[in-house]
């Protein structure tokens, strides 16, 4: 996939250009340094930059590498030395010239076939990668974009005062644009963006909104095929009328517990898919936190249980009732994730607690790995879920949990939910798995301070 970043100078492209192809997990090509590396050369070379017969001379036998990060002419690194006045300065008649631009309009696409590509330019949209999925042409004021660079030069202890860097830099302006070959212009699909008064920050984040959108609507998922037989653990009982009762009369008791024992609160419910499957992530605490989704829900949730609790008869019998599907190991496993699957393809709800395990000290772990293959192949809404309280009111290791009574001043260890906004599982599906887990954290950390915040309101 390619994503072209097209513009004057000192619009933030390469900034914007690498950080976004980071973020994306892309490849990324500065089109501009392969200019300026063919400028070197023809320095070099003493070659005359308006024979375009020296210059296809100068081509034939010239070999540009563009690894991550580095310009290499000819097996020399030459990273720093196109960065020059000199070198911008000369650089305007190379890239004027047709059999250059040729040449390496030819070796950029050889460059990203095939690739994942952010590629930064004047003509990439244009020119270069017409069928690019996404292209932005990046502009700003040029007093703005002449300060930008002044500072950039001062910094590099270049002497050079603001006026001729304004001068130079409208005189390039007027070069780019007006030139017969490839002018600078935004592709007819391009989306302008002003970046004068945006931070990098900005501009990244809503270029990178708009390429996932992009990308998530290049490859809808396909429709789930309806399951042929129900699974081994489909929750047939569920539809029963009879569960709908006892569902009602536990959700009652469950809440009339919860609030008076432990002065629960709950916020964003609204949030909740009311039908058709979704798939609660939550931070894990304790014992009580299914108790919590469940309430928070308010409908019929499914829960993935360790056998070994099942042991119990009675133990059994309660988590039963909330319906809990019993798996070998707890969190999101192999075995976990196929049982969630089915769930979802029934249209069902599912808590999973990403973390694995329930929180030895209180604060939230790293997520498994496992989340990230489950949110690839669940075609649900994800509700982010943060819990607060519940450590304290039941920590890993305490057997019965410690009342909180609403109305009584000393207590503490009072319980809060927090259900979040939900998220379209393809966004996270497409990133990079470390980048993916690490957001989902984020977003899961964020509802457990909010829960927290809630809890000592
Ligand atoms: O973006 P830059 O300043 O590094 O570009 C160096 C030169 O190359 C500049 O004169 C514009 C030109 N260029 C071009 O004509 N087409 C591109 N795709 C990239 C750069």
């Amino acid at each position: 996939m390619i994503v072209t970043i097209d513009g004057p100078a000192g619009a933030g492209k390469s900034s914007a250009a690498r950080a976004l192809a980071q973020r994306l997990g892309f490849a990324f090509l500065d089109t501009g340094a392969m200019y300026r590396a063919v400028t070197l050369a023809a320095l070099r070379g003493s070659c005359d930059r308006a024979d375009q017969t020296a210059l296809a001379q100068l081509m034939a036998g010239l070999r540009l590498d563009m690894p991550p990060g580095k310009v290499v002419l000819n097996g020399e690194d030459v990273t720093g030395l196109i960065r020059t006045p000199e070198i911008t300065a000369a650089s305007g008649a190379i890239a004027s010239s047709p059999v250059v631009r040729q040449q390496l309009v030819a070796w950029q696409r050889q460059i990203a076939a095939g690739g994942d590509f952010v590629c930064e330019g004047r003509d990439q949209g244009t020119i270069v990668f017409p069928d690019a999925l996404c292209k932005f042409f990046l502009f700003a004021d040029p007093t703005e974009r002449a300060r930008r660079r002044h500072r950039e030069l001062s910094a590099r202890g270049d002497t050079i005062s603001f006026d001729e860097v304004l001068k130079a830099q409208d005189e390039r302006d007027a070069r780019d644009a007006a030139r017969d070959i490839a002018p600078m212009i935004p592709a007819h699909d391009a989306i302008r963006f002003d970046t004068t008064s945006c931070t990098l920050e900005q501009v990244v984040e809503r270029m990178e909104q708009e390429v996932r959108t992009r990308i998530a609507a290049r490859h809808p998922l396909p429709p789930a095929p309806p399951p042929d037989k129900p699974p081994a653990n489909a929750l047939t009982w569920m539809e029963t009328s009879w569960f709908r009762l006892w569902h009602e009369t536990c959700y009652v008791a469950y809440f009339a517990t919860m609030t008076l024992g432990f002065s629960l609160r709950i916020q964003g419910q609204h949030n909740m898919p009311k039908h058709g499957p979704a798939l609660l992530i939550a931070n894990h605490q304790s014992f009580l936190d299914p108790i919590l989704c469940g309430l928070a829900a308010r409908r019929p949730m499914v829960y993935l249980a360790r056998k070994t609790l099942f042991k119990n008869r009675y133990a059994a019998a309660i988590i039963r009732s909330l319906n809990a599907v019993p798996i070998d190991q707890e969190g999101v496993g192999k075995e976990g994730i196929r049982t969630i699957l089915d769930q979802l393809k029934l249209g069902k709800a599912v808590v999973v607690y990403p973390e694995g395990e329930r929180t030895p000290h209180g604060k939230m772990q790293a997520l498994k790995p496992g989340i990230h293959l489950l949110i690839k192949r669940a075609q649900a809404p994800i509700v982010p879920v943060g819990i607060a309280g519940a450590f304290d009111a039941m920590p890993r290791w305490a057997w019965l949990p410690t009342p909180a009574p609403l109305f009584w001043p000393a207590a503490k260890g009072t319980l809060s939910i927090s259900l979040g906004q939900p998220l379209e599982a393809r966004l996270y599906a497409e990133m990079p798995r470390e980048r993916a887990l690490q957001e989902l954290f984020e977003k899961i950390n964020a509802e457990q301070q909010r829960a927290e915040q809630l809890r000592r309101r």
